[in-house]
């Protein structure tokens, strides 16, 4: 099976003509492909794999995930919310929290689901509401990487503790007579050397023997997938760095005493590949001596291009063979709502349908109503059991009016 959903022409125009314009489309037996694929990660029998939801956290996606024997992280009340729906029992939810206040504590706290703080004054906020609880924590390693600056967490970054905090940190907790159960990290998104992943993971370990109540260790997400797949971009090897953890995973429970649950949790390595979003070309336009391609699909459907500078692969569905170069652009109210630059693709008309492939982590879930447009619907497709079935709806004017009629 390929690693990407693949649509032919006339599926394409199909589901357009029958979904409307844009719609992102799963393919559900890839996303299973692979979760399956992580979850093998480590031959360590108290490995679960934990999906990262703030990558796409549509409710029938999550319930597959959940199927495929994955828990789950949350970065809100709100994906708490979406994930309770889905069926995650509160005790499979890690809230992986930023800078929360008092009552998103006490939300999460209350419905049962574990929180890991990120600082040591959240630690302190922590122990002033749950004097005698359990909390986790997120240590930062001070080793980063990540496909650019915006999406590196590992280092000088806004997020977790530093290692040179840590006995301050412990200070704390006895202090609030709490116990760390868990200690996760996550050295930023979308990489492909394995050596940084490895090393962060050897750091932690070493770090850990110091929490004497740990019941997990959670190594944190980030493996990269190949966006400019005919120029393979090389997809970390999980082989490699599976192999590598179970060893220092194996030697670290030997020493602690006790085996403890091991976690990792990638978000788009889950979800990317299996998705491509559609659109169609609404308008085309010479200036100054670059063609433009109008479309429906601006940055408020799919942000990353004009956030990170992202390369996502573009799929033409009609039936020209001449290529030209082209700027494939959207329909939003900022020069910088650029899809794709410079590429070269089979000429394209008014009505014709393309697609932006690995669109599916970080795509609906970074879309907006900016300049008051719709966000899309979402269609789940299983070629195996021949079926196709909507799993969000578009949005209506009546959506965007309704939080302002009051
Ligand atoms: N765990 C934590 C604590 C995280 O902050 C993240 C991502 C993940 C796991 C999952 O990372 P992944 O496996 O998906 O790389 N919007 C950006 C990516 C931001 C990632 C934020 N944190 C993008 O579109 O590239």
């Amino acid at each position: 099976m390929s690693d990407k959903i693949e649509l032919s022409i006339d599926e394409a125009n199909r589901l357009i003509e029958k979904y409307g314009s844009p719609l992102y489309v799963y393919d559900e037996e890839i996303l299973r492909e692979h979760c399956r694929e992580v979850r093998g990660l480590l031959s360590y029998d108290r490995f679960v794999p934990n999906y990262s939801a703030k990558a796409n956290s549509n409710i029938e996606l999550l319930k597959i995930i959940h199927s495929e024997g994955f828990t789950v992280d949350a970065m809100s009340p709100g994906e708490i919310r979406i994930e309770l729906a889905a069926g995650f029992d509160p005790q499979e939810i890690l809230f992986v929290s930023n800078n929360i206040t008092y009552d998103e504590m006490d939300m999460a706290t209350k419905l049962g689901v574990r929180i890991s703080l990120d600082s040591l004054m959240q630690l302190k906020m922590f122990g002033e509401r749950h004097r005698g609880g359990e909390a986790a924590v997120r240590i930062n390693p001070g080793i980063g990487d990540g496909g650019n600056d915006k999406i590196i967490t590992g280092g000088h970054s806004k997020f977790g503790i530093p290692i040179e905090q840590i006995d301050k940190l412990l200070e704390i907790a006895s202090d609030y007579d709490l116990r760390i159960i868990g200690i996760n990290q996550h050295i930023g998104s979308l990489f492909f050397d394995t050596e940084h992943y490895v090393d962060s993971c050897r750091k932690l370990l070493k770090e850990a023997h110091r929490f004497r109540d740990l019941r997990f260790l959670d190594f944190g997400g980030g493996f990269g997938i190949p966006y400019r797949y005919r120029h393979p971009e090389e997809r970390p090897d999980l082989h490699e760095i599976g192999e590598r953890m179970d060893e220092l995973i194996e030697g670290f429970m030997e020493d602690y005493g006790r085996k403890l649950m091991v976690k990792v949790e990638p978000g788009r390595y889950i979800v990317g590949e299996c998705c491509q979003l559609l659109g169609t070309v609404t308008s085309t336009k010479q200036s100054y001596g670059e063609k433009y391609v109008g479309t429906d699909i601006g940055f408020n459907v799919l942000m990353r291009p004009v956030l990170y500078d992202s390369y996502h692969y573009m799929v033409t569905y009609n039936h020209e063979e001449k290529e030209e170069t082209v700027n494939i652009v959207g329909n939003i109210c900022e020069s910088g709502d650029i899809l794709a630059r410079n590429r070269s693709l089979p000429k394209l008309h008014i009505g014709d349908v393309i697609g932006v492939r690995d669109a599916g982590a970080y795509g609906y879930s970074m879309s907006s109503n900016y300049n008051a447009r719709l966000r899309p619907a979402e269609v789940l497709i299983n070629r195996k059991e021949g079926t196709e079935r909507l799993i969000r709806r578009r949005e209506t004017y009546e959506d965007l009016l309704s939080t302002m009629r009051l």
